[in-house]
């Protein structure tokens, strides 16, 4: 039988991913290193250590059968994707923030310009505000774009809420609270339906209720 093949996010979901695995006896064989793929002692999984944006690509398209993602990341993708366990680490808010907390327009601007690195999640709760903006999208360090001058606002992840404070930046709107969650490839379910479901179990069983 061919491994069953999880998608791991490398960064700050990876280690609460590893000691979920180890605590139901998943446990890698070896020092990890720079490889990108490691199996399970016991044969049985195969880890795949992937940029968190790229875990929900690998499970739609069948690259792997399972993988863990953040709840941001999971909504931003819109891939086709089974999510059956909600997961009890990587909990953040993802909200609007502004310099100081001013919701104000700045002079001769029409319309408030937003960076972020999340623009789908972001056009859909300005749309639903009914607040017109004009869009930046970013790959990262996005706190910086207002002090920059490149933002007005912008839109992201919120954990400690640290990185927003040393910049300045205040939460004027939450959009939501995201989690980790357990993703499973559409076509893997139906075909492993025994071994992926007796995995969910044991992982369910480590979660608080
Ligand atoms: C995320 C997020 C914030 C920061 C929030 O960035 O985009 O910048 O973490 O964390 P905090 O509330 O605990 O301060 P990440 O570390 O993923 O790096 P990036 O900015 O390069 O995307």
């Amino acid at each position: 039988m061919m491994p069953l093949t999880i998608a791991l996010s490398k960064g700050r979901l990876l280690g609460p991913s590893l000691s979920l695995f180890d605590k139901i006896g998943l446990t890698p064989v070896s020092d990890r290193g720079r490889l990108l793929v490691f199996d399970s002692a016991d044969g049985r999984c195969r880890f795949l250590l992937i940029k968190p944006v790229d875990v929900p690509t690998y499970v739609e398209q069948g690259a792997a059968d399972i993988g863990i993602v953040g709840g941001d990341v999971l909504l931003e993708s819109d891939r086709d994707v089974l999510c059956p366990l909600v997961l009890d680490f990587g909990t953040c808010r993802i909200v609007v923030a502004a310099p100081g907390g001013n919701t104000g327009i700045l002079p001769g601007r029409p319309r408030r310009r937003v960076a972020t690195k999340y623009p789908r999640i972001a056009e859909r709760f300005f749309a639903e505000q009914r607040i017109p903006v004009e869009m930046i999208e970013l790959g990262g360090s996005v706190e910086l774009a207002p002090n920059a001058g490149l933002s007005d606002w912008i839109v992201d992840l919120v954990e400690t809420g640290r990185t927003l404070v040393d910049n300045g930046l205040e939460p004027i709107a939450e959009i939501t609270t995201t989690h980790a969650q357990l993703i499973v490839n559409r076509a893997s379910q139906k075909i492993r339906r025994e071994e992926i479901g007796d995995l969910i179990e044991r992982l369910s069983k480590e979660l608080p209720c």
